[in-house]
């Protein structure tokens, strides 16, 4: 096995991790470029680090920012407030709605701003059943969801006396519309589908999902966090959803800003008290700056998907197969339904928490699972989901990529990935 200052040698001066410039290796020179050059891999320039985690978060889009600066400044006026400066605000904040109902095709009042994709997800999921509740008490999702969504049925099951049905999900994490089917029931309030899951990108059929609910008159949420960007976006209508989460910092947006799409007339209890904002829907004066991020950032990237499936399909294979090289390295997700910047697999003999610290010390950004289980050693719920081996669940390898991504950096990570395993593998 070659020692890690034995393998040739990566010239570059701005390691990811700052415990790397200890190092006393000649593997982590202190001095620019910040590019890393292999000998061996002659042309190949890598600023690193490689970010391949752009479903965790993605940066800030320098134009959005710049469509936020103002709000942080001078149009500094709370929208509730009956003077000048207040009635400037509020304009401000009605164009924004406006501008985001025209892109959604909606109406302005069936959009509330939120915090992100967890308070939206909180608020569709706890405000239909608690207002729903004297209709019946039964709850569909699926053991995929996010936690964002995952942990309030739990919640609403352990602490409010719902019934919840999780769906379960084939090999590839798909759910079947014939498993939702048999699952409605006459007391059934609301179904909850995630669009696109995080961990592995597999894609569901959510239009046909949502179609089956209102067949049986059903009210339908989606999540569709990881969706937004990376698909095609017509109109809000295109998921047959009455509720739908977006979430803005997965798009090149702020992070802290998202909204929920409410079909009117359907008034969910809230979720947070106060004043009477958003339509008396959610409490909290509005973040301005975060609401004129979210919806620049939704106007530049959602209609032509920031994603860009014809330069991330053709990276992420290459990378895919990269991968599937190394003995043990198995695919988990949809080969035929997967969004195009998002590979997932298990690696035989590791655990989640080894690979990423082996890969952040190559300096390597990638995620075994949700960004807030990454860290912990639990293995994915996902994976389970899926029927894979719960040891094999704990050893997965999620990268993500992002319109920045280049073809050198999938070149640097499969010269690379080979050794971290390597040098975790007993
Ligand atoms: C599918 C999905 N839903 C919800 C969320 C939570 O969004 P936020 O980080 O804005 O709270 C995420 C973020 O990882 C996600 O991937």
């Amino acid at each position: 096995m070659t020692r890690k200052h034995d393998r040739p040698t990566i010239f570059t001066g701005r390691p990811a991790v700052s415990n790397l410039r200890k190092s006393n290796s000649p593997y982590w020179l202190q001095t620019t470029p910040a590019v890393a050059f292999r000998p061996d891999f002659a042309y190949l320039r890598v600023v690193l680090p490689v970010y391949f985690d752009y479903n965790a978060t993605t940066p800030l889009d320098p134009a959005v920012k710049a469509v936020m600066l103002p709000y942080l400044d001078e149009i500094y006026g709370n929208p509730s407030s009956v003077h000048q400066i207040g009635v400037r605000a509020r304009a401000h904040l009605d164009e924004q709605r406006d501008r985001l109902a025209h892109l959604c095709g909606s109406k302005p009042s069936e959009i509330v701003f939120t915090s992100g994709g967890t308070e939206s997800n909180n608020l569709a999921i706890f405000g239909v059943a608690r207002t729903l509740k004297a209709k019946g008490r039964h709850l569909i999702t699926s053991s995929i969801e996010h936690h964002a969504a995952l942990h309030c049925f739990q919640y609403l099951a352990k602490k409010e006396g719902f019934a919840v049905t999780y769906l379960p999900v084939d090999a590839s994490g798909r759910i079947s519309p014939d498993d939702l089917a048999k699952a409605i029931r006459p007391d059934t309030i609301l179904v909850s589908l995630m669009a696109a899951n995080n961990e592995t990108g597999t894609i569901q059929p959510v239009a046909e999902l949502g179609a089956l609910c209102q067949e049986h008159g059903v009210l339908f949420h989606t999540d569709a966090a990881q969706w937004f960007g990376k698909e095609p976006f017509i109109d809000i209508r295109q998921f047959n959803a009455n509720l739908v989460s977006i979430c803005a910092h997965k798009f090149h947006g702020p992070k802290g800003s998202g909204a929920l799409y409410i079909q009117s007339p359907l008034l969910p209890d809230p979720i947070i008290f106060g004043g009477g904002h958003e339509n008396e829907r959610r409490a909290g004066t509005e973040n301005l700056p975060a609401i004129a991020g979210l919806v620049e950032a939704f106007t530049r990237f959602i209609p032509t998907p920031v994603f860009d499936r014809k330069q991330l399909q053709p990276l992420t294979e290459r990378l895919l197969n990269g991968c599937l090289a190394i003995p043990g390295v198995h695919f988990r997700g949809s080969a035929a339904h997967r969004l195009a910047n998002t590979i997932s697999f298990t690696v035989e003999g590791c655990d989640g928490i080894s690979l990423m610290a082996g890969l952040d010390l190559e300096s390597i950004c990638a995620s075994s699972g949700s960004a807030c289980s990454a860290g912990s050693l639990e293995p994915s719920h996902v994976m389970t989901a899926m029927g894979v081996d719960p040891r094999q669940a704990n050893a997965l390898v999620r990268f993500s990529l992002g319109r920045a991504s280049t073809l050198d950096e999938v070149e640097h990570v499969i010269a690379r990935f080979p050794e971290v395993v390597m040098r975790i593998r007993p």
